[in-house]
């Protein structure tokens, strides 16, 4: 009997194991050598170990517990973290009342505490959640660092519509001049966009509508008005038409089959189509004096796996982009990056445009569409990194 109730507290005391945050990952001024053994019995399901440490720690265990505690509230350590550590606090004062008796005031304390955490931390995705479907549409990016700012004048936080501003602009026009290609970097305010920066560059009520008024033009997100921003279908011709004229752009509407804009298998749409057929011609610079530069070459990435190799284009990449937005931050200038799928759908890589702006990684075929074994001529090959622990030579 005793060995079962036993048994039950020892499964209890490790059931926290979930949170794999390692307590040595940050370094406290508080970790003791108590709680490193702690811990680290705790993590490796040492029950004997575990059972003889709280045995002979009785004099320093509530102290113990309590700066653990006090560790795991202050400010600069994360989510996880600090779960982990009111969980591991928790696992503590049961032991320290099981077998030394009078840990019940802790345990409530501490249970008080990890309810709490959780809560927010409910509360925080519910308000990740909540704008998720405003960027629902490819590119659609949501702006609210100022949040609290915008809500106290009674204003919704901020959508910025990519494709919107892609009809009339290339890439090069924004980034890198007027914006890094990052979210949240820029830290983008009324008073840089009111001193015709960021937004201001052209939202200064001659290229674009102005920021003194219509306000709502800009924040919308959550209302209705902004369904127009998600949906490509709902465009009016005149208008861009009219837009495209007076930034010194080009709109064709006459060109698009039935009059809409060419969309994906997803609904997104397919910019590569509208461009080959001519309906729309962006410009690259808002003053004019600068030089385009493009490199007309391909990189073939042969793909390892069953899928089909890949041809990237630096033609159709720099016509849009300017060399310094891939150069060097996303790509070294060499052909041995370590492109990989899952560092892409991390937003490293390719994935640092597609699937956020440009077409996303669902659409496999769009970039594994050359047969294998068939070299393109001209193409340079890409090389990759070599495999690590292979000593011998393999050529
Ligand atoms: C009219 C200006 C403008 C144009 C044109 C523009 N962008 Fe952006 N871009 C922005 C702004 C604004 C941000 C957000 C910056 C921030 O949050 O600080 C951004 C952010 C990005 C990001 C960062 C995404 C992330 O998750 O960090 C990428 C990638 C990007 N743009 C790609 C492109 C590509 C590709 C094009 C052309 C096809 C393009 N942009 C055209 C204004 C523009
Ligand atoms: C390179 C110039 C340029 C920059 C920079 C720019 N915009 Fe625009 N934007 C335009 C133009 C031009 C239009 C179309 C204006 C019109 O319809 O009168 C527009 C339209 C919009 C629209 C669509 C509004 C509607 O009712 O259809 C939104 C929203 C918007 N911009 C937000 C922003 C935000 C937010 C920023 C900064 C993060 C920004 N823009 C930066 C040029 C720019
Ligand atoms: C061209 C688009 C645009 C228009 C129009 C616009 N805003 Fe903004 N506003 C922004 C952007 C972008 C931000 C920064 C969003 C963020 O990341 O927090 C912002 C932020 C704010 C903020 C908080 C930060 C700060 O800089 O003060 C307030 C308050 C605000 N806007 C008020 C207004 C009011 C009031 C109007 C109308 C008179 C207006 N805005 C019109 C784009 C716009
Ligand atoms: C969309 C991103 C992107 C843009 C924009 C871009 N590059 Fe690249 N670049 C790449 C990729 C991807 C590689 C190949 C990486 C690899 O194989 O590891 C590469 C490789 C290179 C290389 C080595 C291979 C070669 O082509 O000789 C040079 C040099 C280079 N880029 C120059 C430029 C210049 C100059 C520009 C602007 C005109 C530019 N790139 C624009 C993505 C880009
Ligand atoms: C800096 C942003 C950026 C990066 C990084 C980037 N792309 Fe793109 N890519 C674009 C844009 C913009 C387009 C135009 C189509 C669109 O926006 O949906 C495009 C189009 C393409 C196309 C269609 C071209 C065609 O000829 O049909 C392929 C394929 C492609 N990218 C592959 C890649 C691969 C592979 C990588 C990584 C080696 C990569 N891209 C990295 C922005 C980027
Ligand atoms: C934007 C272009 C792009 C899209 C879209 C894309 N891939 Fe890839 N994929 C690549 C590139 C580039 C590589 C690197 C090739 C290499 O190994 O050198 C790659 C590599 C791979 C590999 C080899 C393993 C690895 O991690 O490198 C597999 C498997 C793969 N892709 C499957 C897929 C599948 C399945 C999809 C659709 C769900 C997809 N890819 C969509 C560009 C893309």
């Amino acid at each position: 009997m005793k060995q079962l109730r036993l048994l039950h507290l020892l499964l209890w005391l490790f059931s926290a194991l979930p949170f794999v945050f390692i307590i040595s990952t940050a370094s406290y001024a508080e970790d003791t050598p108590f709680r490193i053994e702690f811990v680290t019995n705790y993590k490796s399901f040492q029950f004997k170990a575990q059972e003889e440490l709280i045995k002979k720690s009785k004099d320093i265990m509530p102290d113990e517990i309590q700066s653990l505690i006090n560790d795991a509230m202050s400010a600069d350590i994360s989510q996880g973290q600090r779960m982990f550590m009111l969980d591991a606090a928790n696992a503590m004062a049961s032991g320290y009342n099981h077998y030394h008796g009078g840990g019940k005031k802790l345990l409530r304390k501490i249970g008080k505490l990890i309810k709490n955490e959780l809560e927010k931390e409910k509360a925080k995705n519910a308000e990740l959640m909540k704008w998720d479907s405003e960027e629902r549409f490819l590119g659609n990016f949501v702006m609210k660092t100022y949040e609290k700012e915008m809500v106290e004048k009674g204003l919704a936080p901020v959508i910025y519509p990519h494709w919107v501003h892609r009809i009339w602009f290339e890439c090069k026009v924004c980034h890198q001049d007027i914006f890094i290609m990052k979210r949240w970097r820029n830290d983008i305010t009324h008073k840089k966009i009111e001193a015709g920066q960021q937004c201001g560059r052209c939202h200064n009520g001659e290229l674009a509508f102005g920021t003194n008024e219509n306000c709502d033009r800009c924040h919308l997100a959550g209302k209705p008005e902004a369904d127009r921003l998600h949906d490509a279908s709902r465009i009016d011709h005149k208008a861009i038409k009219a837009v495209a004229d007076k930034v010194g752009a080009e709109w064709h509407a006459d060109k698009l089959s039935n009059g809409r804009l060419p969309v994906d298998r997803f609904g997104f749409i397919d910019w590569l189509n509208m461009k080959r057929a001519g309906v729309f011609k962006p410009i690259h610079s808002l003053d004019g004096n600068y030089e385009p530069e493009i490199r007309d070459n391909m990189i073939l990435f042969k793909s390892k796996s069953k899928a089909k190799n890949i041809l990237f284009s630096h033609n159709v990449h720099s016509s849009w982009i300017k060399c310094s937005s891939c150069h060097p931050e996303v790509f070294t200038k060499s052909l041995t990056n370590n492109v990989k799928m899952v560092r892409m759908s991390k937003g490293q890589y390719c994935g640092h445009c597609h699937g956020k702006v440009s077409f996303t990684f669902a659409d496999c075929t769009r970039c594994h569409i050359q047969e294998k074994g068939v070299m393109i001529e001209g193409a340079l090959l890409h090389i990759g990194q070599p495999k690590k622990k292979k000593k011998k030579k393999t050529s």
